[in-house]
């Protein structure tokens, strides 16, 4: 076979060399070269717009389409995350830090398939012998799962379409290469033409295809987020690796809810789904504590109480905005609403804070939670730990409502508080069995119940 012609084009302005170089001859900017396949310019002559008559348009109503059938991966939490299973077809994209448990998922819902021998395998990272001791420590030795240890994408894709799998998982895309390009495996370009290659075969063969990516250190680069726009769905694996639960957060997703949180918990037998994730995370350490506060957040589409600590200590020097979880921008957001509204100023105070249980709060209804934290730290007092809180609060100091006002408030109810502080326009309509819920309207009504 001849050798595949390849060039070098600039990310930035597009100019194109016949060999790398460091800086862009043509815009200047640095490090933008990557490895491209030469395509060769078909023969055919320009034939003018004539043969744009054969194209036919299709009004929208004629088009038959059926709900995408969706096929269980007998992991409860992981299906929730998918939008209810995984669809044929579809490309699904799982980035994690190293380490984190990317493969023993997989190998999970593969094994846990309806009829495994039609799941394929392909590790590029690990021997066979290693993922059959990993299935064995599964419980899933048995299962007549078929395995693949190969890095090239022309011989996966050669096999794959031979046995006709439904579903395929790739173990990683940073190891894999495409015989059309020289640069390493694992460079930007090599990631970016073998997961295209494959992404087209998954859509023209209808396979569901797994594709796992490495979140590398030094961030975006060659990691999964060059393949983002690529695939139909992005799911992204978080917690610290110190603590035995694991996130999985749909970051992107095309047949289903985006920020939907599938919680499970690291055992010696692979991951379990955790069905009620509020009480692991509050079980930990429900002591009283200045700057201890819990809040009702809310995941895709379930709430859960999350508990946010708060630490207010004297500044030497220039104040610090140190948060885990959490911007650190909102936080100085919301402590300049509570200067100006509340009347407490922070400006000789280092604030830190920390959502318990390595969980990542993105969303505003955690802010009259976090500045009830900060004042409790600050004037050394407890909150009461029958009390949740939840609410946005908008520049002006006033509190407003957020989503799932209800379904939070009876999920605080149903573990065991009695009291919650919520938007004026987030109470419910119906009263709640011996629990009282505080409706307020401004930041400064909210602190008055405190
Ligand atoms: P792994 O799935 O290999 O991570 P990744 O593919 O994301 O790099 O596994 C990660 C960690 O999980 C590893 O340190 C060992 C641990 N582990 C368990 O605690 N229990 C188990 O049953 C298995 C299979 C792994
Ligand atoms: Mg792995």
């Amino acid at each position: 076979m001849a050798k595949a012609k390849t060039q070098y084009t600039c990310n930035e302005c597009g100019s194109i060399s016949t060999k790398w170089v460091g800086q862009c001859t043509d815009c200047g900017a640095w490090n933008t070269l990557t490895e491209v396949a030469m395509v060769k310019p078909s023969n055919s002559r320009w034939q003018g717009y004539a043969g744009a008559q054969d194209i036919s348009l299709i009004p929208l109503p004629d088009i038959t389409a059926q709900a995408a059938e969706r096929l269980s991966t007998g992991l409860q939490e992981l299906d929730q995350v998918l939008g209810g299973g995984m669809v044929e077809g579809s490309v699904i994209l799982i980035g994690g830090d190293p380490g984190i448990g990317k493969s023993t998922l997989l190998l999970q819902a593969l094994a846990n398939l309806p009829d495994p021998a039609q799941a394929l395998y392909v590790t590029g990272e690990e021997s066979l012998q290693q993922v059959s001791l990993r299935a064995q420590r599964l419980g899933v030795g048995k299962v007549p799962l078929k395995l693949l240890a190969e890095t090239q994408v022309e011989s996966i894709i050669a096999l794959a379409s031979n046995q006709k799998p439904r579903v395929m998982v790739i173990d990683s895309v940073q190891t894999i290469f495409t015989q059309t390009l020289q640069s390493a495996p694992g460079s930007v370009s090599q990631v970016r033409e073998s997961a295209a290659h494959l992404v087209r075969f998954a859509k023209q063969s209808g396979i569901s295809l797994y594709l796992v990516g490495h979140v590398n250190k030094d961030g975006a680069i060659a990691g999964p987020r060059v393949l983002e726009h690529m695939v139909d769905t992005v799911l992204y694996f978080e917690g610290e690796k110190d603590s035995r639960f694991r996130m999985v957060r749909a970051i992107k997703n095309r047949f289903g809810a985006v920020n939907e949180l599938g919680i499970f918990a690291m055992t010696d037998k692979g991951l379990r789904g955790v069905s009620n994730p509020s009480a692991i995370f509050l079980s930990r350490s429900r002591f009283l504590a200045p700057g201890t506060v819990v809040m009702v957040t809310w995941e895709g589409s379930r709430p859960l109480l999350i508990e946010i600590q708060a630490l207010v200590d004297d500044s030497h020097g220039i104040p610090r905005r140190v948060t885990v979880g959490y911007d650190h921008n909102r936080l100085a957001l919301l402590l300049a609403v509570l200067n100006r509204h509340g009347g407490i100023a922070m400006h000789q105070m280092d604030v830190f804070l920390n959502v318990v249980g390595g969980v990542k709060i993105t969303e505003t209804g955690a802010d009259l939670a976090i500045l009830v934290a900060v004042l409790s730290s600050y004037r050394n007092n407890t909150i009461d730990n029958s009390t949740a809180f939840f609410g946005e609060i908008g520049l002006s100091g006033e509190l407003r409502p957020v989503p799932g006002g209800q379904e939070r408030i009876l999920e605080a109810a149903k573990h065991g508080f009695k009291r919650a502080i919520v938007p004026k326009a987030n109470e419910p309509r119906q009263k709640i069995e011996e629990f009282e819920v505080i409706a307020v309207n401004s930041l400064q009504e909210a602190l008055k119940h405190i």
